[in-house]
């Protein structure tokens, strides 16, 4: 059944493939963000939602903002969009998370989990999904360090995977009734943060000198146990970060 979903942050780099897959399974797609051209809305403000959400039965919020914003634009912010979506009859929220955000003591994973708690304790059905890192998200920072050709390499565990396969997850769930339950997704394969640079280096050809950092405290020992990793996940990804590393240098204008 054909179905009006609005997705906020739908052309960021998880939302722009949600946004896509949605599309081409005959879904009428609203892609909501501050610069949408045709569904401007601001979660910070509420400026938009109204008019953004009229006649949506759902609504995938795959909104982002830097550690500095996040709490207005994701825990204020889904409140928001909450009250929206409640005004406007919208009877399935799906928030997007990350694997071990109440668990890793860092600001940012601590205004994901009061994120989880506004839409858990909100007025609209819903259904959460965990995803662990994007392959994207790794190959930003690395190629970011490797300018300077030297690669800071903190020892944490990770399970990236690649926001299209987190996107048709998402999607799957989306068209579907609300969990009202979380839903994981990891990628193939456990990793260390060196061999997520080895791998780079290695697909990419370029040179970087590898330089350990340490990271002391809780939040050193939570990403040296793991916490951000989901050894059972409920979905796999399949491709590992060197095979979507490698396709992505085969695109055309890279
Ligand atoms: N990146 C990762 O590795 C990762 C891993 C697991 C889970 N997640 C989660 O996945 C979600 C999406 O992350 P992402 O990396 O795909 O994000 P992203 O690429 O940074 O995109 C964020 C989107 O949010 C929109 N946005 C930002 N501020 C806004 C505001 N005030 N009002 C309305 N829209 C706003 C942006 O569009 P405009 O600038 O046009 O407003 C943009 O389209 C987040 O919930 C994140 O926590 C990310």
């Amino acid at each position: 059944m054909s179905m009006r979903i609005a997705v906020t942050g739908g052309a960021g780099t998880l939302g722009k493939h949600i946004s896509a897959k949605l599309a081409d399974r005959g879904h009428e797609v609203r892609v909501l963000s501050r610069r949408s051209p045709d569904f401007p809305v601001d979660l910070a403000t509420g400026a938009g939602l109204a008019a953004a959400l009229e006649g949506c039965a759902v609504v995938v919020d795959a909104s982002n903002a830097s550690p500095r914003h996040a709490a207005k634009v994701l825990v204020a912010g889904s409140r928001r969009l909450l009250a929206a979506e409640r005004a406007a009859g919208v009877g399935h929220h799906v928030c997007i998370s990350i694997v071990g955000c109440d668990r890793v003591p860092m600001g940012y994973y601590r205004v994901k989990a009061e994120q989880e708690a506004v839409v858990e304790r909100g007025p609209v059905p819903w259904t959460i999904v965990r995803a662990t890192q994007f392959h994207e998200l790794a190959a930003a920072v690395l190629d970011a360090a490797g300018r300077w050709r030297v690669l800071p390499i903190p020892r944490l565990r990770l399970q990236t995977v690649a926001a299209a396969e987190v996107a048709t997850v998402v999607a799957d769930l989306a068209a579907d009734l609300p969990r009202g339950s979380r839903v994981q997704i990891a990628g193939p394969e456990v990793v260390s943060a060196r061999d997520l640079a080895v791998a780079w280096k290695s697909v990419t050809g370029r040179p970087a000198l590898l330089l350990p950092l340490p990271v002391p405290g809780k939040l050193g020992r939570a990403l040296r146990a793991g916490w951000l990793t989901a050894d059972h996940a409920d979905v796999r990804g399949s491709a590992s970060f060197a095979d979507w590393l490698s396709a992505q240098m085969l695109k055309p204008g890279l």
